[in-house]
């Protein structure tokens, strides 16, 4: 299967409000803006030589977050649950994002978009990340998605969830914190959590598939990131992290993406995987 994956044009990027704390307008350049070109495009290219395919959703003015697509939806097994923002300042990107859903679901890479119900916010593959070895979604709440949601996930996809509370305005997606690995390791930073949500980790995941993220490395934005079979494409890393992913037997795929981070994300959240399967129940039991 070649794995299929979502990204958004971003000629419209930019950082001209701040909703969590690593947005800082005052310090946005406009030079940056050729620089995340360059870098959206980079990162592209890491992707397909990995063997993906990207469809892109096209930039609308107005909407500089719209680059950030893994808060567009959760999805697997061709269904899409479609995110409902927290903030009035990415509310707008609902309507972009679910008329690139009905564009995949014409061209038959979607089966199915369903609607959260009403009341509810969840920020998409942000708070809800499918994990292939454990078949099960872990799934982040506070800053941005309601707990409530997690339920939803539960429902609408029929797989086990193991919700995450995160405890810091910083670490406002389970994203930015959390990334399972296909190896069945999972790299985390500890701080992000509460100390609920660090004992269900720990239940889930054994001490030696633990990666511990320093405070450097969650910075780095380089827990945000996008692992296709062997390959971790992630942020520029600290050295000291490379090498730890490199003895585990991943290659590491770094690409500058300074200006995203500016805005508080990185590979993962810069794209949305679609072509998701989950393993059929029946294959789990045997
Ligand atoms: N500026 C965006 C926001 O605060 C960044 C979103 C990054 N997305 C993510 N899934 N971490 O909403």
């Amino acid at each position: 299967m070649t794995p299929r994956f979502l990204m958004t044009d971003p000629a419209w990027f930019d950082v001209s409000y701040s909703i969590n704390p690593w947005m800082r307008p005052d310090a946005w350049a406009t030079h940056r803006k050729t620089e995340a070109i360059a870098a959206s495009a980079a990162l592209r290219r890491a992707l397909e030589s990995c063997g993906a395919l990207v469809e892109m959703v096209p930039a609308v003015e107005g909407l500089p977050d719209l680059v950030f697509p893994a808060n567009a939806a959760v999805v697997l097994d061709g269904r899409a649950l479609l995110a409902r923002f927290r903030h009035p300042e990415r509310q707008g990107e609902e309507a972009p994002f679910r008329a690139a859903f009905e564009r995949l679901a014409d061209w038959g890479l979607i089966s199915e978009i369903v609607e959260l119900p009403a009341g509810l916010t969840h920020e998409g593959a942000g708070d809800g990340l499918w994990d292939e070895t454990r078949q099960l979604f872990w799934t982040g709440h506070g800053p941005r998605s309601h707990r409530a949601a997690s339920d939803v996930i539960g429902q609408v996809f029929g797989r086990p969830v193991v919700p995450l509370e995160l405890a810091t305005e910083a670490y406002y997606h389970l994203d930015t914190c959390f990334r399972p690995l296909s190896g069945g390791e999972v790299l985390y930073y500890p701080p992000a959590f509460t100390a609920a949500g660090l004992a269900a980790i720990e239940a889930h995941v054994a001490p030696a598939d633990r990666i511990i993220a320093t405070d450097e490395d969650a910075q780095a934005f380089c827990v945000n990131a996008v692992c296709l079979d062997r390959t971790v494409i992630m942020a520029r890393a600290p050295e000291r992290l490379a090498q730890r992913l490199t003895a585990r037997g991943y290659a590491l795929a770094e690409v500058d993406l300074d200006p995203f981070i500016l805005s508080g994300g990185a590979a993962f959240c810069m794209t949305l995987r679609l072509d998701l399967a989950s393993q059929p129940v029946l294959a789990l039991q045997k």
